[in-house]
C-alpha cells in the first residue's frame, strides 16, 4: 500500500499536541468524576484512538462501552436520520455516562445520540470530544468536554477517516486535492 503522507495537504495538529491535550482532558475527567463509577461510551468507528488515549492517561477507574451508529437516508448525514448498527452491552440506568466522539461536525450525530441515551435514564450524561467544528454546526450539542475547536476543513488522522482510511494517522491533516479525484 502507498505511503499516507504522500496524501496529505497539511497538518492541522501533531500527535504530540493531540497527546497533550489527551492528558489535560484525563485530569479533568479524572477530577470531575471523582468518586463516582463512570462508563465511558465510544462511538466507533472514529472514536478508538481518543478512547484508548484517553483511558490509559485517566488516574481513577473506569468502564468502557461502544455503540455503532449510522446515518441513513440519500447517502448524506443531513437528514439527521440515525439508526443503530451496535447497540451498548451496558444498562446505562443511574449510570454516570460520558460520551466520547473524535469529531462534533454537523453536530447530528450527538444530538441523536444524546436523545436516546437520555431516554435510558442515566444518573448524568455528558459528551467529550477530541475535535468540534463550530462553524460547522447546524444544531446546538451541549459539549462539556472539547479538545480542540478547528477550521471547518476536511481533516483525516487519529481516528478521522475519508472513505474508511487514514484512521491510523498519527496528526490530524487535511488531505491533499488529487485524493478526491
Ligand atoms: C463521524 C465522526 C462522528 C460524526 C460527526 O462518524 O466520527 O461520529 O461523523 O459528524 P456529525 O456531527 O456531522 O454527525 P462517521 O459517521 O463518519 O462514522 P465513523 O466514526 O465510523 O467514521
Ligand atoms: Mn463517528
Ligand atoms: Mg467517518
Amino acid at each position: 500500500a502507498a505511503d499516507i503522507s504522500q496524501d496529505l495537504e497539511h497538518v492541522l495538529k501533531t500527535s504530540d499536541e493531540v497527546a497533550t491535550r489527551v492528558g489535560e482532558l484525563a485530569q479533568q475527567v479524572d477530577t470531575d468524576y471523582a468518586g463516582r463509577d463512570l462508563l465511558m461510551v465510544g462511538v466507533l468507528n472514529g472514536a478508538m484512538m481518543v478512547m484508548s488515549d484517553l483511558m490509559r492517561a485517566m488516574k481513577s477507574h473506569c468502564t468502557v462501552d461502544w455503540m455503532a451508529i449510522s446515518s441513513y437516508g440519500s447517502g448524506t448525514r443531513s437528514s439527521g436520520v440515525v439508526r443503530i448498527l451496535k447497540d451498548l452491552t451496558t444498562d446505562i440506568s443511574q449510570r454516570d455516562v460520558l460520551i466520547v466522539e473524535d469529531i462534533v461536525d454537523t453536530g447530528l450525530t450527538l444530538s441523536y445520540l444524546v436523545q436516546n441515551l437520555k431516554s435510558r435514564e442515566p444518573a448524568s450524561l455528558e459528551i467529550l470530544t477530541m475535535f468540534r467544528k463550530p462553524d460547522a454546526l447546524t444544531t446546538s450539542v451541549d459539549v462539556r468536554y472539547v479538545g480542540f475547536d478547528i477550521p471547518n476543513e476536511f481533516v483525516v488522522g487519529y481516528g478521522l477517516d475519508f472513505a474508511g482510511r487514514y484512521r491510523n494517522l498519527r496528526d490530524v491533516a487535511t488531505l491533499a486535492p488529487h485524493v478526491y479525484k
